[in-house]
């Protein structure tokens, strides 16, 4: 594991005045410059904190993200679809896997992260708190919120800090994959029967409002935002997210057939965009703070799981550690030799 503590305190060098604030021009300099920052180079507090916050928010997302899918892994209309679903929630495993490992680089151990999850500290997406009732909110979950995924996460690929965006280069590819297999479950509900077009629709109509919800509070009540973009983590608001969702899919749903749940949805030749209807920030922050329809299940199955693996973890860490001793004692014998 790499750790900042490597280069990371600005007095150990040998400037005679304010020795934080030249290294933190010298890091502000580098960020203007599109420079990427890695592990063992000196940064900010507020800079690891940050990425610390939302790197591990990311990954609970990735691993809580698999529970709503995977309990329809075995209820899956073919073989087909249970092989595709399978490799999904099996690549939001490891996009779990990866991030936990950049936010490792920031000097927090795994255990803190997963602790914090489990303890109710850290945050995950509120969308993983809804329901999945049908066979048709498995398309919806990849077109809509794999798709809102890669919106977010397209702009993170190019952010400062060199893991984070290493990481995200591979997940955006695969949420790619995952987005398009959504699509394609959706559309062969709707070229099906009538009653798989109106699963579809249903399960649009439950999804719609709380995708949108995915990319956060307005730009003028989100607080991370201002800190995020001046450290060039974050490079496009959430306002300016969400229109581009909002623009992008209404032609997806008229290509289905399928109509968006919104009244007030309206193309705007003068701003070149969509209007579309308010969101319900109350059911929003409900979700957020605990009170979703299945945050309760969520946090029992994801503990539940942890607790279950302990003795494949133990078994590994236990495997490894013999052939690392049994590496020491070749070595030694070798040198004796
Ligand atoms: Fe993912
Ligand atoms: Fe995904």
């Amino acid at each position: 594991m790499y750790t900042q503590a490597i280069d990371t305190d600005p007095t150990s060098r040998n400037s005679p005045t304010s020795h934080a604030s030249v290294a933190e021009d010298v890091f502000l300099a580098r960020i203007a410059q599109d420079e990427k920052i890695e592990p063992q180079d000196w940064m900010p507090e507020a800079y690891r904190k940050t990425l610390v916050r939302q790197i591990s928010q990311h990954a609970h997302s990735e691993v809580v993200g698999m529970l709503p899918e995977g309990g329809w892994i075995t209820r899956a209309p073919s073989l087909r679809r249970k092989e595709i679903l399978l490799a999904k929630v099996q690549d939001e495993g490891g996009h779990g896997l990866y991030l936990y490992s950049a936010a490792e680089t920031l000097g927090v151990s795994r255990e803190q992260l997963i602790d914090a999850l489990h303890s109710g500290k850290a945050k995950y997406s509120s969308i993983f708190n809804y329901e999945t009732k049908t066979w048709a909110d498995i398309g919806t979950i990849g077109w809509l919120v794999d798709g809102a995924a890669i919106m977010n996460q397209v702009p993170l690929c190019r952010c400062s800090y060199g893991p984070y965006a290493r990481a995200m280069i591979r997940i955006c590819k695969e949420e790619s994959f995952h987005q398009r297999q959504g699509f394609d479950i959706v559309r062969a509900l709707c070229e099906g029967t009538p009653e798989q077009k109106a699963m579809a629709q249903e399960s649009l109509n439950r999804w719609w409002w709380p995708t949108l919800m995915m990319f956060g509070p307005h730009d003028s009540d989100s607080t991370h935002t201002g800190q995020a973009s001046a450290y060039g983590i974050k490079r496009i608001s959430n306002d300016d997210l969400r229109q581009k969702f909002v623009d992008v899919t209404v032609a997806q749903a008229e290509f289905l057939g399928l109509s968006i749940p919104d009244p007030a949805l309206r193309w705007n030749a003068e701003r070149g965009h969509y209007d579309f209807g308010k969101i319900d920030w109350d059911e929003f922050w409900r979700v957020v703070n605990g009170q979703g329809p299945c945050n309760e299940a969520r946090m029992h199955d994801r503990i539940s799981a942890f607790e279950e693996g302990r003795w494949v973890r133990d078994a590994a860490s236990a495997h490894a550690a013999k052939r690392a001793a049994r590496a020491v004692a070749r070595a030694g014998a070798l040198e004796a030799a």
